[in-house]
């Protein structure tokens, strides 16, 4: 059985978020900082077992774990041990603010995960602190340097574009000059909170596509079940810069993922307007084949594309819950 939807996209990537819990307060996702909702109670690990092995026999073989911020979750270790159980499971990623990196980062890899993704908004103490509301810049960045001491390969930092506050592509160019990690600039993307916020800050990632090829970086050609940032490679800098632009045409034509919200519930797309409960169904793995026919039937409403173009933001209110 594999999950292939009408346009025949194939899903082999679930992205699960485990908490909605964070502890920074970046100015387009939670400005105000989290405030717990009650009636959220978040998977637990044997729930996370069973969606898990749901999925792997579906035919996914690559889950990032998503919050929120998931390395806040005391069982976190445990949640990677759980990946690392299933041999089918070949790339055990995390999406993560850095804020626990330095001191953990080891860790995380003896329990197996060996794909990481680190939000930077920008390399400026001043402005970090700005959009994100925490002054860590310098601890993550240590982090992210013995990430890359430890060797794992797929390190990736993200940097939502934000007009004339991060947008100087100067300093990011030095810092990876010699370092073997994609920086990716992510547009901007409206969500129900910030129609404001989005107006004064959205730039358009074509802005700095075409500096990096004025200063000739070169388009690198896709690898399959590539995800959706568009890779420019210089053969003097050991990094690459990425750009997801989900505003550019046919976006969402190489779609190669599910998400699953810290509730529980399926999200066919970040920006649906549905998504669909399979909580009952995680309690027990003697459901597992009543979980898997609600996955796969369900399948069907995975829209072709997102409406953001109509400021049509769905059930989105920000990306906190369902980790981006
Ligand atoms: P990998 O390919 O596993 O590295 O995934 P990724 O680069 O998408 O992962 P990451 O968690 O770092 O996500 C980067 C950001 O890109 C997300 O948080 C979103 O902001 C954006 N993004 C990723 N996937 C989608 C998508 O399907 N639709 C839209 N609109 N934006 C997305
Ligand atoms: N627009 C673009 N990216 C966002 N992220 C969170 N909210 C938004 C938004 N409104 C990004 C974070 C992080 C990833 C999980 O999602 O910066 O890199
Ligand atoms: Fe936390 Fe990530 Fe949202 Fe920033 S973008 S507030 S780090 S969940």
């Amino acid at each position: 059985m594999q999950l292939i939807d009408k346009y025949s996209r194939r899903f082999q990537y679930l992205r699960l978020s485990i908490t909605e819990l964070c502890n920074f307060k970046c100015q387009y996702c939670l400005p105000d900082g989290y405030h717990p909702n009650r009636d959220h109670k978040f998977l637990s690990i044997n729930e996370i077992d069973n969606v898990v092995a749901a999925f792997t026999e579906l035919g996914v073989h690559k889950v990032r774990l998503t919050g929120g911020e998931p390395t806040l979750r005391r069982d976190f270790i445990d949640i990677l041990a759980l990946l690392s159980s299933y041999p089918t499971i070949k790339v055990r990623a995390v999406t993560t603010n850095g804020s626990r990196l330095v001191k953990n980062i080891d860790q995380w890899q003896a329990a197996g995960l060996n794909a990481i993704n680190i939000s930077i908004d920008s390399l400026s103490p001043h402005v970090f602190k700005m959009i994100t509301g925490q002054d860590k810049l310098f601890e993550l960045l240590r982090g992210v340097d013995r990430t890359l001491e430890l060797g794992i390969k797929r390190v990736k930092i993200n940097t939502v574009l934000m007009k004339n506050s991060n947008d100087n592509l100067v300093d990011y160019l030095a810092w990876i000059k010699d370092r073997a990690i994609d920086l990716r600039f992510i547009e901007l993307m409206e969500t129900g909170e910030d129609r404001t916020l989005f107006d004064r800050y959205h730039l358009s990632g074509s802005k700095i596509e075409k500096q990096l090829i004025e200063q000739g970086w070169q388009l690198q050609q896709k690898e399959q079940l590539a995800g959706p940032a568009k890779l420019y490679i210089h053969e003097d800098y050991q990094g690459k810069i990425g750009l997801i632009m989900p505003y550019s045409k046919d976006f969402c034509q190489n779609c190669n993922r599910l998400r699953i919200s810290s509730i529980g519930k399926l999200h066919y797309c970040l920006f649906g307007d549905a998504a669909v409960d399979l909580r009952e169904l995680l309690a027990a793995p003697t459901l597992r084949e009543a979980l898997k026919a609600r996955i796969l039937s369900s399948l069907s409403i995975k829209p072709e594309k997102h409406l953001l173009h109509d400021h049509n933001v769905g059930i989105t209110e920000n990306l906190s819950y369902i980790g981006g």
